[in-house]
């Protein structure tokens, strides 16, 4: 069949219907290796994505993946910041993403005009992104981190030089607690996944399970952080409820680095928080649950949408992603 490629330019995906019948991950396997292709998910991908897919990381471990891949075509089950990482560090790479409207709350908090605006106020800062941003936005960065780094890359800067902190605003306040780093400007952008979770529906939780143990994603607000046991990166927590003696916890974080949870540790409980009681919404990220197995099935047979970034801003992009990386080693 031919694809039409303005069609799936216009809607983000391909649209075909596929026989019901079809062994999807038998077919995504077939596919894979014929075009040797790799399929890199982040943890907050639906279980049957992340038991497909080749490599299954947090942020950084992503980043550090796609710097090293050994594959033609990388197809990116996560969302269009974490395919573009993938793309400006394998820039000589086909890289796939199966739905372009796979974007991020967080990263659209930070506009590329309103970012430079504020920047000219802080002239002779440092600027720290959160890699959740798009590729505009690393191009004016000296920078970059992810919540399993960004301690290492606050302290990376000397004491003295004032720094700029984006996009997230908990993560930011967090880090600068820890750090005590006073010069730290902090953009107030956050991620509608984390900031739903909801003190209440927590303290109804631990009083039904009062051993569990609270373990949060930084990304959360600031008064679910201080009644918790443990906050890290997806990567962080995973291993958290690996080494931790406890058998119950509440998870704070999207739900999708569940299913590594159990896998690891299939006798312990695992309760994901639900948002506010009030609020129709879901602790899901309905960015990262737009990636389905019927959409990874297409992109790899067609190999459409390609993520394509202009050169010149792949090369400015790059450095302060590469700038993390090498101090993250
Ligand atoms: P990490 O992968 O760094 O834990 O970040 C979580 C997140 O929100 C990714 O979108
Ligand atoms: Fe963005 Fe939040 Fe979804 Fe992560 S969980 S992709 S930060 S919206």
């Amino acid at each position: 069949m031919i694809i039409n490629v303005n069609s799936v330019d216009k809607i983000g995906f391909v649209d075909l219907d596929i026989d019901n019948n079809l062994d999807l991950p038998a077919e995504i396997k077939r596919l894979k290796k014929e075009k040797n292709a790799i399929i890199l998910a982040h943890y907050y991908q639906n279980s049957e994505i992340q038991d497909i897919a080749d490599f299954i990381g947090d942020s950084l471990a992503l980043s550090q993946k796609a710097e090293n891949i050994d594959a033609d075509i990388i197809l990116f089950a996560g969302v269009s910041f974490m395919a573009e990482t993938a793309k400006i560090l394998s820039p000589n790479k086909k890289v796939l993403i199966p739905d372009r409207n796979a974007g991020c709350s967080l990263a659209d908090s930070c506009k590329y005009d309103d970012f430079k605006f504020f920047l000219k106020k802080y002239n002779g800062y440092k600027v720290i992104t959160y890699v959740n941003t798009t590729a505009e936005i690393k191009s004016i960065s000296d920078i970059c981190c992810t919540s399993s780094n960004a301690v290492k890359i606050v302290n990376s800067i000397p004491k003295e030089q004032g720094v700029i902190f984006a996009p997230d605003r908990n993560l930011g306040n967090y880090i600068k607690s820890i750090t005590g780093r006073e010069n730290m400007v902090i953009w107030d952008g956050a991620c509608h996944v984390h900031e739903e979770f909801d003190l209440e529906e927590i303290l109804k939780i631990r009083s039904k399970y009062p051993k569990a143990k609270l373990i949060s994603h930084p990304e959360c607000k600031k008064h679910i952080l201080m009644i918790s046991d443990f906050i890290g990166s997806t990567a962080d927590l995973l291993s958290y409820t690996i080494k931790d003696g406890s058998n119950e916890f509440i998870v704070a974080t999207e739900p999708g680095i569940i299913h590594q949870m159990k896998k690891a540790s299939p006798d312990k409980v695992f309760i994901s928080p639900p948002p506010k009681a009030t609020n129709c919404g879901c602790n899901e990220c309905s960015f990262m649950k737009l990636i389905t197995l019927k959409k990874i099935y297409l992109t790899l047979k067609y190999e459409l949408p390609e993520v394509i970034i202009d050169e010149n801003l792949m090369n400015l992009a790059r450095l302060p992603i590469k700038r993390m990386l090498e101090i993250s080693k």
